[in-house]
């Protein structure tokens, strides 16, 4: 059914609500795109490792790219909601198909879509490809990580047997974390490094960061594991390589003495 209305005199972009939707989504816009960046970068805190530093860079990209979108969503809801109504007995007048049967809109939607889906694939990927490169870091030390409901254990690869439930790391050194967990699902998750991967009970999963910050930073669980999921949390502790070496050397003759 090609129910090709007469030419209108007026052309659709010209319209009242188009004119309106354009004009929030120009001011929606960047009103989204702030608030979106500032609440989350704010929020997340300063990074401790240049993963982080490159997770935090994505996502100020990714919601300045997705803003256009949101704002345009915004944009035709406010106008919808602001535009004419019809009640009762008065229905609406044969609805204005100019714009859905418009093949220009049509395609210039799908080739912006498109490339917006195109560009957020490549810069994750990329983002992703760096990130990865420090597992293959044959200088970096291992950590062992174990989840158990509800903690975390840290096995020193290189040391005499130290197990810590606080984590101690020297700064600015590649570390590879094994991962896995003796009863149910956990995530091992150190917030301020932007690092966070599964641990499976009978699997062993790997993750690497090069801390560049010294300090005191989170450990979460991120994955639901039970009653007390909310308080599986630990520290990090980033010191200078003497320190680190002092205090690896101290905790393995307390446990040498034990
Ligand atoms: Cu372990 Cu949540």
């Amino acid at each position: 059914m090609t129910n090709l209305q007469t030419p209108q005199t007026t052309k659709w972009w010209k319209k009242s609500d188009v004119k309106k939707t354009f004009l929030l989504w120009l001011i929606l816009t960047p009103i989204i795109g702030y608030v979106g960046t500032t609440v989350q970068l704010r929020s997340i805190g300063a990074p401790a490792s240049e993963v982080m530093a490159s997770v935090k860079t994505l996502m100020g990209v990714f919601t300045w790219a997705a803003s256009p979108v949101a704002a345009l969503v915004a944009a035709l809801a406010l106008t919808s909601l602001s535009g004419k109504r019809h009640y009762g007995d008065n229905p609406p007048a044969e609805a204005d198909h100019q714009i859905s049967n418009s093949p220009r809109v049509a395609s210039t939607w799908v080739v912006v879509s498109t490339l917006l889906c195109l560009f957020a694939l490549i810069t994750g990927l990329v983002v992703l490809q760096k990130d990865n490169e420090s597992i293959l870091d044959a200088t970096a030390m291992n950590v062992n990580v174990t989840g158990q409901q509800w903690v975390w254990n840290f096995d020193y690869v290189e040391s005499n047997g130290v197990r810590s439930a606080d984590l101690y790391l020297p700064v600015d050194k590649p570390v590879v974390f094994h991962v896995t967990s003796v009863d149910v699902k956990h995530s091992f998750w150190i917030v301020q490094m932007g690092i966070k991967m599964d641990a499976n009970p009978g699997y062993v999963t790997e993750t690497a960061v090069t801390p560049n910050k010294i300090g005191v930073f989170d450990i979460r669980c991120a994955e639901l594991c039970g009653l007390l999921h909310a308080y599986m949390q630990t520290k990090v502790h980033v010191l200078s390589q003497a320190d680190y070496d002092a205090w690896l050397t101290a905790k393995s003759t307390i446990e040498g003495a034990a």
